[in-house]
């Protein structure tokens, strides 16, 4: 999505080539935040490798990514499912000989009531966002401790901070993945493996209008930009930095997580979301 209130951030601070040789593995690459940062990352010189649950989606986008000049395959997992994050993780070593950055992107989310939230929507999105990250970790952890360290960044949010009503699913799950980013950064650093999060703010991505599209009303036309006028609105009003996100803001910090610039970084949780959350207001009742 384009506005005037959304430039494309700079991602001219980083060494062309900085990532020549590394293979970055990028789970909900195709789309969104994970495709953005499969862009910089390929961009830098990365082969990054996407991965879900819709091959078509991801191999369109790496055949995007090698048409602009970088390096890039899809692969299809379903991250609940632990024997195949298993297999997706042999099948990217066997390849291409090592696996420097996991970025847990994945995710599921929608509003809905915790009163009526059936036990399946819980499940989904708790396998998906907290499962799917913890089984990704443990897969890669053998590869990253066998060639000396690497990198993991676990895609977070912010809205477990102070509670987000209808989102009790996705913020007890991210709350997890929290966890498991400090918790596992101190047991891996032993072995060179830095895990650290990134916590965004609202960006308008596909999955975000799919999620938070109202239902069709009485014409039975859903108002598929109430999304997009509601951020805008909310993006002047709230965000200090007066702006929404993009894909790109996320990318840049994960490319530095990434980076030597962070070799002393683990455990981290970093906040990328214009001052969103600071300045956000008690959560409506
Ligand atoms: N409100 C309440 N329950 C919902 C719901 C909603 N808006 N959307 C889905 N569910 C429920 C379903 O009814 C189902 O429960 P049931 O079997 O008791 O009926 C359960 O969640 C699983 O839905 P299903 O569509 O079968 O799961 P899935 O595994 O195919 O998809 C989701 C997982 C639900 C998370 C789906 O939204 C998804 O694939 N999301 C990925 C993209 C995304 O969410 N991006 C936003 C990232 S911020
Ligand atoms: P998105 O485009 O919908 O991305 C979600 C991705 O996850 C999709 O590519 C989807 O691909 C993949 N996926 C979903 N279920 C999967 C599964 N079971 N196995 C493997 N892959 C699966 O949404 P996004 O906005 O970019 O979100 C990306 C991340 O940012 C998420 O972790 C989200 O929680 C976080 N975040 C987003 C915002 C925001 O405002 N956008 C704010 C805070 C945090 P398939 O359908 O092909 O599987």
């Amino acid at each position: 999505m384009t506005s005037p209130s959304t430039p494309a951030p700079s991602t001219s601070v980083f060494a062309p080539g900085l990532f020549d040789g590394q293979v970055a593995l990028i789970t909900g690459g195709g789309s969104g935040i994970g495709r953005g940062v499969a862009d910089l990352m390929a961009a830098l010189g990365a082969h990054v490798v996407l991965a879900s649950r819709k091959l078509e989606r991801v191999e369109a986008a790496a055949e995007e990514i090698r048409a602009a000049g970088g390096k890039a395959t899809g692969i299809a997992v379903d991250v609940r499912e632990s024997s195949r994050v298993k297999e997706m993780i042999a099948q990217v070593k066997d390849t291409h000989g090592r696996i420097d950055l996991l970025v847990n992107n994945a995710a599921g989310n929608f509003y809905a009531p915790s009163a009526t939230l059936s036990e399946n929507a819980w499940k989904s999105v708790i396998e998906i966002d907290l499962y799917g990250t913890f089984f990704c970790m443990q897969a890669v952890y053998p590869v990253m401790k066998e060639q000396g360290g690497g990198s993991i960044v676990n895609i977070s949010m912010t809205l477990h901070y102070r509670g987000w009503p209808l989102m009790a699913h996705a913020t007890a799950a991210k709350a997890g993945i929290d966890a498991l980013t400090k918790t596992l950064s101190l047991e891996w650093a032993k072995d060179g493996v830095r895990i650290n999060a990134v916590a965004p703010g609202p960006i308008p991505t596909e999955g975000v209008r799919k999620a938070f599209t109202p239902p069709p009303s009485a014409d039975g036309v859903p108002d598929v930009f109430a999304v997009e006028k509601a951020m805008e609105s909310y993006a002047k009003k709230m965000i200090p930095l007066a702006r929404w996100g993009s894909p790109a803001d996320i990318a840049n910090m994960v490319a530095y997580l990434a980076s030597p610039a962070a070799s002393w970084v683990t455990g981290a949780i970093m906040v990328v979301d214009g001052g969103e959350w600071l300045a956000k207001p008690p959560a409506p009742r």
